[in-house]
């Protein structure tokens, strides 16, 4: 009985101490939320929008402020860089979309800095 119960202790307290140790970590990094393109978005080839994002939530101190942004399409991010070495406390920056880009609705971007954050899929036609 009592060993029973030592059991089911040790089992209980193991089972809070690997749940403690796989609670989240504060990180400074930073996923600045995209704000557009969005799901509603429809780019047209070769002309210049904006890729834009919230930087109100930015820490003072940010890793790493150099961004980057990378057209995706059907979840593969190698479409093209859009636009590089910009700092991403900016909030936006102005990107011309590729000429030779095959028009379809499951494009997206990621922004990379601190660490990458995607955007939804939207058009390109
Ligand atoms: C992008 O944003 C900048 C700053 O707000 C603005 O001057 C520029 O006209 C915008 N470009 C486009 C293509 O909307
Ligand atoms: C940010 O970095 C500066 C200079 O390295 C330092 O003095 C400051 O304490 C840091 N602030 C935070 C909130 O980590
Ligand atoms: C990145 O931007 C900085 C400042 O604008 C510039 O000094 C540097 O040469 C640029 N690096 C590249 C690889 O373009």
């Amino acid at each position: 009985m009592t060993t029973k119960l030592t059991t089911i202790l040790i089992f209980c307290f193991t089972l809070f101490i690997a749940l403690v140790s796989a609670a989240p970590v504060r990180r400074d990094v930073w996923d600045p939320r995209i704000i557009t393109p969005n799901a509603e978005t429809i780019w047209l080839t070769g002309q210049t929008y904006n890729v834009t994002w919230e930087t109100d939530d930015a820490p003072v101190n940010i890793t790493n402020k150099i961004g980057r942004v990378v057209l995706g399409k059907d979840g593969i991010q190698n479409q093209a860089v859009l636009a590089s070495n910009f700092s991403i406390t900016l909030g936006s920056i102005e990107i011309t979309v590729p000429d030779d880009l095959e028009p379809g609705f499951d494009y997206n971007i990621v922004l990379f800095g601190d660490s990458g954050n995607s955007s939804p899929q939207f058009a390109i036609l």
